[in-house]
């Protein structure tokens, strides 16, 4: 898969995107990516533009030939600052997401950016083609963090979003291991966005105790939660089964905004407070057993899928 029309658009080596997580893809995470042959996204959603600016900077030091790029869901207010900054500091790959690819689109093409755009259905990718985006990725239900209403499957969704655009698309949701991204690929997908896999590496800025949380959590540790809100999926923990408990009485989504407050998320992932704080992660936590470094993770991932191509056979 080297050098497929996905590698070509965004000059990495192989298809693989470490994703733009808040309070977990920083400097370190997307520099270390970059220097593996993969696209290094910062999650600029958690950073004001000076601290963008900061480890835009630090990224580029650790990397100073690597693909970064940055991720901007566009649902919280200052988006628009984050891409000028990135774009004054050189950045040419953006993802934005939560929200509509019209909005920024244009103008970031105008300034010469490639443009990705998340979706979990494939109304939405159409919507993106139309709009200019150069490519979507595709994200299904299983993945950590916000979601879409949908509860698409990646199985379901990759070959019916690959239907009904020409475009390239990326697969994100579920997949950790490089046999999943054989997977997406017979799927039809030009490659994939990793998450929660990426959560998983020394390099990246979650706490100690969020990495431990997850190294015991098996595959019916998460649920998607905040519904009535804007859905997210969560590691269970007493904060989730606050949630639940106002969703069963019937709360209506200032209720559920009002118990999330602000900084719940920096709380439970940078902070550690794994009881009361928001801990984002897909369903493909029980699979993960150990805490490599990026490299180590991504020369794991290429053998994993090696194998896998070649054990594919003919039915006969
Ligand atoms: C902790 C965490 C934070 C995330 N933050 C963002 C974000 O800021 N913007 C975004 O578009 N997606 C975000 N996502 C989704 C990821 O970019 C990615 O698409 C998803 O993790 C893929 O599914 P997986 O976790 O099963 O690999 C986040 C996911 C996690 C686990």
């Amino acid at each position: 898969v080297e050098g497929n029309r996905l590698c070509q658009l965004l000059g990495i080596k192989y298809p693989v995107i470490q994703a733009g997580m808040i309070w977990i893809s920083g400097a370190k995470l997307a520099a270390a990516a970059a220097n593996s042959g993969i696209l290094g996204i910062i999650g600029a959603g958690s950073m004001k533009p000076d601290l963008l600016k900061i480890h835009l900077k630090k990224a580029r030091a650790l990397s100073p030939d690597g693909i970064l790029g940055i991720n901007v869901p566009l649902l919280y207010e200052g988006a628009q600052q984050q891409l000028e900054t990135a774009l004054e500091e050189g950045i040419k790959i953006f993802i934005t997401s939560a929200g509509s690819p019209k909005k920024f689109t244009s103008y970031l093409k105008d300034q010469g950016a490639i443009v990705g755009h998340v979706v979990s259905n494939p109304i939405l990718a159409k919507k993106c083609e139309a709009a200019g985006v150069d490519f979507v990725v595709a994200e299904g239900f299983e993945a950590g963090g916000h979601n879409g209403r949908d509860e698409i499957t990646t199985l379901a969704l990759i070959p019916q979003v690959v239907k009904e655009v020409e475009i390239p698309v990326v697969a994100a949701g579920g997949i950790g291991n490089g046999q999943a991204i054989a997977a997406a690929l017979c799927l039809g997908a030009d490659g994939v966005q990793m998450g929660t896999r990426f959560i998983m590496t020394r390099e990246s800025s979650g706490h100690q105790a969020f990495k431990e949380a997850i190294l015991k959590a098996d595959a019916t540790s998460t649920m998607l939660s905040m519904k009535k809100a804007v859905p997210v999926r969560l590691l269970k923990n007493h904060f989730y089964e606050q949630i639940t408990r106002l969703e069963e009485q019937g709360a209506d989504a200032e209720q559920l905004n009002a118990l999330l407050g602000k900084g719940r998320a920096k709380r439970g992932m940078l902070e550690g407070d794994l009881d009361e704080g928001e801990l984002e992660t897909g369903q493909i936590v029980g699979l993960i057993d150990d805490l490599p470094t990026v490299a180590g993770l991504v020369e794991k991932l290429i053998k994993e899928y090696n194998t896998a191509v070649c054990s594919l056979k003919k039915m006969e």
